[in-house]
């Protein structure tokens, strides 16, 4: 058998997978089995920020393997604890938690923002509010948390205490917080949902709002932070912060790493045996997202981020001129997005047939993710194939 075989014979059939098998990376670059070569515009989504196989990190991965590469949380470790310091010198953090994807660090935000109020003598304090169409993952209660149906759809009971709201909307958000609210949980760019980002005035507002209820406010930015959006976190873009915020995604550059921190006062929510975990923040981890933490939080990296995602989507605007089916290109950093009135599916096909890797959301959205250090020789060559396609 085959790789494709073996995969579709034995593997749970959970994927759309695209018919390629790809054996090598780097930078920008993959290879398939065919030695067909293509450029990478989605970076394993959003996660290959560094390019594939970035030296830096495959040699920090190396050493540790070689040094040391896992023991129990309940022993200590430098690369855990560096990799923490760091996180907290950047952000508005005091406190971490590490867990090892995007739904685990959702999963410890939700535990975290419940048991604070149960700590504060609030026991009925426990509705998270979140967005109609946001994503937070595919565990029992990171999927009761998603606004889409389709995710949930076969999983009842689900976990209550989740109150969907449509996003960008103050009014509404107004209307659903009472006292049962403990929290409200959001993207700065919604990624799955369709890359719809967030405006900046109503992120100042629900900063706010959370403010005078006393309600705890956690951005998921696991698909928006660690560079993707042109500042270390995306929340930085509206100069809002919130009470916790979860990583993963680019946080290990493709190691699974996730991350859950919160500022003094909510890290108040989790004492001695409140959550734990096996795997999270093993040294090898640790150590190849320092690595990675290192790199993407220079200024001067940062600001190219900016400078390409502004140049990207410049170019893709500049489409729209010849190809009225594209009806909207938004985005913050190199995270953009191409809504098109038509079948992003199909351009998804032929861009592989082009040698370029895109990625379909929500039937009828392109998603540009590429890693941050993607090229404008590159960018040019896409936006060349794009106008090319869109005929
Ligand atoms: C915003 C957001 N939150 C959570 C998740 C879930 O992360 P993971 O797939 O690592 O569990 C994703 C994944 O796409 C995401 O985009």
């Amino acid at each position: 058998m085959d790789t494709i075989e073996k995969t579709d014979t034995c593997i749970f059939n959970t994927y759309a997978r695209i018919p390629t098998v790809f054996v090598k990376g780097e930078g920008s670059t993959l290879w398939d089995d065919k030695g067909n070569r293509y450029t990478d515009f989605l970076a394993g989504i959003a996660v290959a920020s560094l390019g594939h196989c970035h030296p830096a990190v495959t040699k920090a991965i190396a050493d540790q393997a070689a040094t040391l590469v896992h023991v129990s949380n309940i022993f200590y470790t430098e690369p855990q604890a560096e990799l923490a310091r760091l996180l907290v010198e950047k952000s508005f953090a005091d406190k971490v938690f590490f867990a090892n994807s995007g739904a685990e660090a959702n999963e410890a935000a939700i535990k975290l923002a419940r048991r604070y109020f149960k700590e504060k003598g609030n026991p009925d304090r426990f509705k998270i509010i979140t967005m109609t169409q946001s994503f937070h993952g595919r565990t029992m209660a990171t999927l009761s948390a998603t606004g889409q149906d389709k995710i949930k759809n076969g999983f009842s009971p689900l976990v209550e205490g989740f109150v969907h709201c449509p996003f960008n909307d103050l009014d509404a958000l107004k209307s659903l917080t009472d006292d049962s609210v403990c929290a409200v949980m959001m993207e700065c760019v919604q990624g799955e949902g369709g890359v719809v980002p967030v405006d900046p005035a109503y992120i100042k507002a629900v900063r706010q709002l959370c403010d005078e209820k006393g309600i705890l406010l956690i951005f998921d930015e696991v698909q928006t932070g660690m560079g993707r959006c042109g500042t270390l976190f995306a929340h930085e873009l509206f100069d809002v912060k919130p009470d916790i915020m979860t990583l993963a995604k680019a946080l290990g550059n493709g190691l699974p790493i996730g991350a859950m921190l919160a500022n003094e006062e909510a890290a108040k929510g989790f004492a001695l045996g409140s959550h734990a975990t096996t795997f999270g923040g093993t040294p090898l981890v640790t150590r190849a997202a320092l690595c990675v933490l290192e790199i993407i939080s220079q200024p001067d990296f940062l600001k190219e981020v900016r400078e390409k995602g502004a140049y990207l989507k410049e170019k893709l605007t500049s489409l729209m001129a010849n190809h009225p089916y594209i009806k909207a290109v938004r985005g913050e950093g190199l995270l953009v997005g191409m809504e098109i009135d038509g079948d992003a599916g199909e351009i998804v096909t032929q861009s592989m047939k082009k040698g370029f890797i895109l990625n379909a959301i929500q039937g009828k959205v392109l998603r540009f993710a590429p890693p941050l250090v993607i090229t404008r020789e590159e960018i040019d060559s896409l936006v060349t194939a794009l106008d090319g396609l869109l005929e």
